[in-house]
């Protein structure tokens, strides 16, 4: 069932680009070039370029976002940068991303513990999801996704992670960085199932107020194929975000369908 009062969301991941004297300008060009109603916009650039993109688009209405944190509130963890840190520099926090599973190891349970820290400190999480493509091949996307799910949230409080406003990307691997995006159809038929594997969870009725997005090559050529979908809600957007043509395409297009689901008028 389509629940109206989802808001539509597009992040853009930064990834290990840009630098702290030029991601101001570039943030800056993007706020610009996406003044939209209806459509909640949020940049995640690296660590070191949080203050300068904060700076730049403070009279925006743009939020800002870390692209992970560390799963403990302080402590010997070289290199690593805790939540409390983030304070007054995010407000946004990308949890989970395929990327860090693969490169730093990060299981579920560190995960989930990660959306701990994000709750205790008013960071509102997007938590990303999404199967490899062997996964998709031998048909069990669904299973590994759910499986995901239920390692980061089994145990962890509905209406915390509701009430600090979760979102869900489902960012299919194979997708990632590739050029190959999913077809909005079975995007769609993922955003259910994560609606379904929460309810499951306890979520209740706040299952269908969860916003899901859409991450993996996303352009604006194909976001389109995306917002067709009355279950998906936004889109995680990396390469492209780097992009002002890209963005303003992009955000454009959401919010079209803002308006089309009575967000904006
Ligand atoms: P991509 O990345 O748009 O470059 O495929 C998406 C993501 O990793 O969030």
């Amino acid at each position: 069932m389509i629940e109206p009062m989802r808001p539509i969301v597009v992040a853009g991941n930064w990834k290990m680009h840009t630098t702290p004297s030029d991601a101001g300008d570039l943030a800056r060009t993007i706020a610009a070039r996406t003044r939209e109603a209806g459509v909640i916009r949020v940049i995640c650039p690296p660590f070191v370029c949080l203050a300068a993109v904060g700076d730049a688009v403070r009279d925006e209405d743009v939020g800002v976002g870390a692209q992970t944190v560390h799963h403990e509130a302080h402590g010997a963890f070289t290199g690593e940068i805790a939540a409390p840190m983030l304070r007054g520099l995010a407000t946004w926090v990308i949890v989970g991303h395929s990327e860090r599973r693969r490169d730093a190891g990060e299981t579920d349970d560190l995960i989930g513990r990660k959306l701990d820290r994000a709750v205790e400190n008013d960071l509102r999480p997007i938590l990303c999801v999404g199967e490899q493509l062997a996964d998709r091949d031998a048909g069990r996307a669904a299973e590994v996704v759910d499986g995901q799910l239920r390692g980061a949230l089994t145990e962890r409080d509905p209406a915390a992670l509701a009430a600090v406003g979760l979102v869900i990307a489902y960012e299919p691997v194979w997708a990632i960085g590739t050029g190959r995006n999913a077809r909005g159809v079975d995007a769609s038929a993922m955003a259910d199932t994560i609606r379904t594997t929460l309810d499951g969870l306890g979520w209740g009725e706040r299952a269908t107020r969860l916003p899901v997005l859409y991450g993996g090559s996303v352009t604006s050529a194909n976001i389109g194929e995306f917002f067709d979908e009355p279950s998906i809600d936004g889109a995680l957007v990396g390469g492209a975000s780097l992009k002002p043509d890209e963005m303003a395409g992009i955000v454009a297009r959401a919010a079209l369908t803002a308006r089309a689901r009575g967000l904006a008028a």
